[in-house]
């Protein structure tokens, strides 16, 4: 009797993080059944085929950076794409797993309510399967106590933040947390910014009646990324507990994190494509418009620091390449970028700006498109490292038989897509602006398939996904971020 199957990928190349191969594909009660050389499952039924006609067939994508209908936590404003709108973008960029956050205010003393409330902003409303990060604002005694139940409900990663008044931790408060997650195989992430640096520096332009958008840079120097790194480095080693740096801008910090784990400490570390295609220009843009690219830390002075990080990302330096998709609307004087603009202020105060920008949907084929990646790392640390990281793999960001879920990205055979100039509203998130208006796309997914159901078909439609066929995803522990020794942390004495 032949096989039959729910659906077959032909005449692909199948890209992994380690193989480039001709390859087919079969998918079978939402799981990769087989992956076959080309031709092998020829006689085999299926109700759905794709000619994939020679194009790159990869894992789906797997955001590990997003932030969505949060409260106003980075400056005035909250973001504005809520579950619905971000996951529907991401399934149209070919992201068919996002990690977001749970936000716990300084001003709440449990992380539980806060897990149960993000919940139910994203049951029902995703279009892409869906985890979250707790973002710890308040380390209480209670919310430590409840990292045990965090990790049953399957949350294994949370992020603190060095700097944000609304959200800073100080040392002390850093320890505690990073000594309770090593104790339930919890993976930290961090914010690494120096928080007196940025006010001091604040402080100093503004006595200069310096407000604009562009000295949201020069209010960011390196130096307050450079020594955060190195702080967050030595309080992880300290504590013999894994760390993830999270969006890294320069290469100076980058270059502690290369020591670092070139001494064996489990120190990871992510960049965005903000850092890999923007810089301090992009901020130095007539009138307001400079805004649309004022994010934490921001774009750095020269294409010269954008190649330190691609050569990161290229000698595994980073681990993961994520979005940081934290959208605000540019033209919204409520709760958008706008909204730092007064009667007095102009242009703005740069020190209110919201900080964040989209680009969910754009952190795949913006990358793609550079063609500075070999096929295997870019699928590395876009979908499988990421997916290793905070314990999804090998359900998510592999294509592995009979353990992967059948989420895939076919994209264009080499030659088949006419380029073009990005645009917004080419868009599906909810907000008005891209910072890569403008930037030539060179590939763009064909297809996104999600847990074996067609969720785009750019030439057929566009978006073909629902709403709520995106579910939770209980993760486990990390499988690349372990402490260096096993047992309990002991005092040193
Ligand atoms: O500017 C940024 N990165 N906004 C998002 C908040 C964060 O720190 O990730
Ligand atoms: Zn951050
Ligand atoms: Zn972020």
């Amino acid at each position: 009797m032949a096989e039959e199957y729910d659906l077959v990928i032909i005449n692909g190349i199948v890209v992994t993080d380690t193989e480039v191969q001709e390859w087919d594909i079969a998918v079978k009660d939402e799981k990769i059944a087989r992956v076959v050389p080309r031709g092998g499952l020829q006689g085999a039924k299926a109700t759905n085929t794709i000619d994939a006609e020679g194009g790159y067939v990869m894992p789906g994508g797997v955001d590990a950076h997003v932030h969505l209908q949060e409260p106003p936590l980075f400056g005035k404003g909250s973001t504005a794409d809520n579950y619905e709108t971000g996951s529907r973008s991401a399934i149209c960029g070919g992201t068919t797993t996002m990690v977001t956050f749970a936000p716990q205010k300084k001003t709440e003393d449990t992380l539980l309510d806060t897990l149960a409330a993000t919940h139910d902003r994203a049951r029902n409303n995703c279009y892409n399967d869906y985890s979250f990060h707790l973002l710890v604002g308040n380390p209480s005694q209670r919310a430590l106590s409840e990292f045990k139940t965090l990790r049953e409900e399957g949350i294994s990663s949370l992020k603190i933040y060095m700097t944000y008044e609304a959200l800073q931790l100080h040392d002390g408060q850093i320890l505690d947390v990073l000594l309770e997650a090593r104790k339930q195989g919890i993976t930290t992430m961090i914010h690494a910014e120096n928080n007196h640096v940025i006010n001091w520096m604040t402080a100093q332009l503004e006595k200069r009646n310096l407000f604009a958008p562009k000295y949201h840079g020069p209010s960011h120097p390196p130096v307050a990324e450079i020594e955060a790194t190195y702080r967050a480095i030595s309080l992880s080693e300290f504590m013999d507990t894994p760390i993830l740096i999270v969006h890294v801008s320069t290469p100076q910090a980058a270059a502690h994190i290369k020591s670092a784990q070139s001494r064996g400490l489990p120190i990871f570390a992510e960049t965005c494509p903000q850092y890999l295609f923007l810089t301090k220009q992009d901020l130095d843009q007539p009138g307001f418009e400079g805004a649309k690219c004022v994010c934490s830390p921001p774009p750095r002075s020269s294409e010269s620091d954008c190649d330190a990080i691609w050569d990161g990302l290229k000698d595994g330096t980073f681990t993961i390449l994520s979005s940081d998709h934290c959208p605000f609307r540019y033209d919204d004087a409520e709760t958008g970028k706008k909204s730092s603009i007064t009667a007095e202020h102009p242009v703005g105060r740069f020190k209110y700006i919201p900080n964040g920008c989209p680009g969910i949907e754009t952190r795949l084929a913006l990358t793609l498109s550079a063609g500075r990646l070999e096929l295997t790392k870019f699928v590395e640390v876009t979908a499988t490292n990421p997916a290793k990281l905070y314990g999804l793999y090998p359900r998510k960001g592999g294509l592995v038989e009979g353990e992967s879920d059948a989420d895939v990205v076919v994209w264009y055979p080499e030659g088949k897509m006419t380029e073009f100039e990005l645009r917004n509203d080419m868009l599906h998130h909810d907000v008005d602006y891209t910072p890569f208006e403008g930037r030539v796309m060179r590939q763009w997914p064909r297809y996104t398939i999600l847990r074996g159901r067609v969720v785009w078909d750019r030439e057929n439609g566009g978006l073909m996904g629902e709403k709520g066929y995106g579910r939770f995803i209980k993760r486990e522990a990390s499988s690349l971020a372990k402490p260096l020794k096993e047992g309990e942390w002991e005092l040193p004495l």
